[in-house]
């Protein structure tokens, strides 16, 4: 099964409602055929509705950076799926690593969030990784079964159909140290093989993997050559529209 290349650009809590919709114009601009990839980038919520207005017809997708899981109800500063859809979103990320480690999102939420978006048709994009004190320890593959384990728990095949799945090694997030592509590609392989094992062949084929993890302009081309990367998540690359159209053209 053929799987369109997904470059999502993550800009964290970076940009104002008209500085996002200079980015957003700009990569419009400059994105002059997307083809075959699907451009989708992630606001701040504050920008998300007049993100998805000035993306109408440039061919990118405006996605969430994370979300509540229940439909509305007495959460202080939440915002839930169907908010989220209203505004024009179709997609959310969940369990960022900044979310887990800096917010304590716990893998119990996150699979909560995951049915929550995935029963609202948001193309959720489920991010896991591991830190470099687990991957010393030789922890790695535990951390990752754990996380898809709870993660998933109680999805079935109909519900993981257009689910994504970012790799996103905790080490490598902003600090310019990309995994090598052998990690990558035996971390992605180990993946792959486990949905295969959970769900069935042709789930595991139609789910997106993502890397992520100082992706750059200089580096893209061989991360999408591995033969389990099916996109990249890109922080600190896609604030610069320059930088995150490079990106997107080595994929392309
Ligand atoms: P980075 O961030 O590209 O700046 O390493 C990736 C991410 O946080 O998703």
């Amino acid at each position: 099964m053929s799987r369109r290349n997904l470059i999502v650009g993550n800009w964290k809590m970076h940009g104002t409602v008209s500085e996002s919709l200079k980015r957003i114009t700009a990569l419009g601009r400059k994105l002059e055929d997307i083809g075959t990839t699907d451009v989708v980038v992630a606001p701040p919520h504050t920008a998300l509705y007049s993100a998805a207005i000035a993306a109408q017809d440039t061919g990118i997708k405006v996605a969430a950076q994370n979300m509540h899981w229940e439909a509305d109800g007495a959460y202080t500063g939440e915002v839930s799926a169907t908010f989220l859809t209203e505004v024009g979103c179709e997609f959310v990320l969940i369990g960022h690593s900044e979310r887990r480690k800096l917010f304590h999102e716990k893998d119990e939420q996150l699979n909560k969030k995951l049915h929550a978006a995935l029963a609202h048709e948001l193309g959720a994009i489920f991010c896991i990784g591991e830190t470099n004190a687990e991957r010393e320890a030789g922890q790695t593959f535990e951390r990752l079964k754990e996380q898809l384990k709870i993660g998933l728990h109680e999805l079935h095949i109909h519900d993981i159909e257009g689910l994504n799945i970012a790799y996103e090694p905790v080490w490598a997030i902003g600090t310019g140290n990309t995994a090598t592509t052998e990690q990558i590609n035996e971390v992605h392989n180990w993946i792959r093989a486990y949905l295969e094992k959970n769900f069935d062949g042709p789930t595991a084929n139609s789910i997106r993997l993502l890397y992520g993890g100082s992706v750059k302009p200089e580096n893209a081309k061989s991360l999408i050559a591995c033969e389990n990367v099916d996109g990249l998540l890109v922080g600190g690359a896609s604030l610069d529209p320059d930088d995150f159209v490079a990106i997107i053209e080595a994929v392309a």
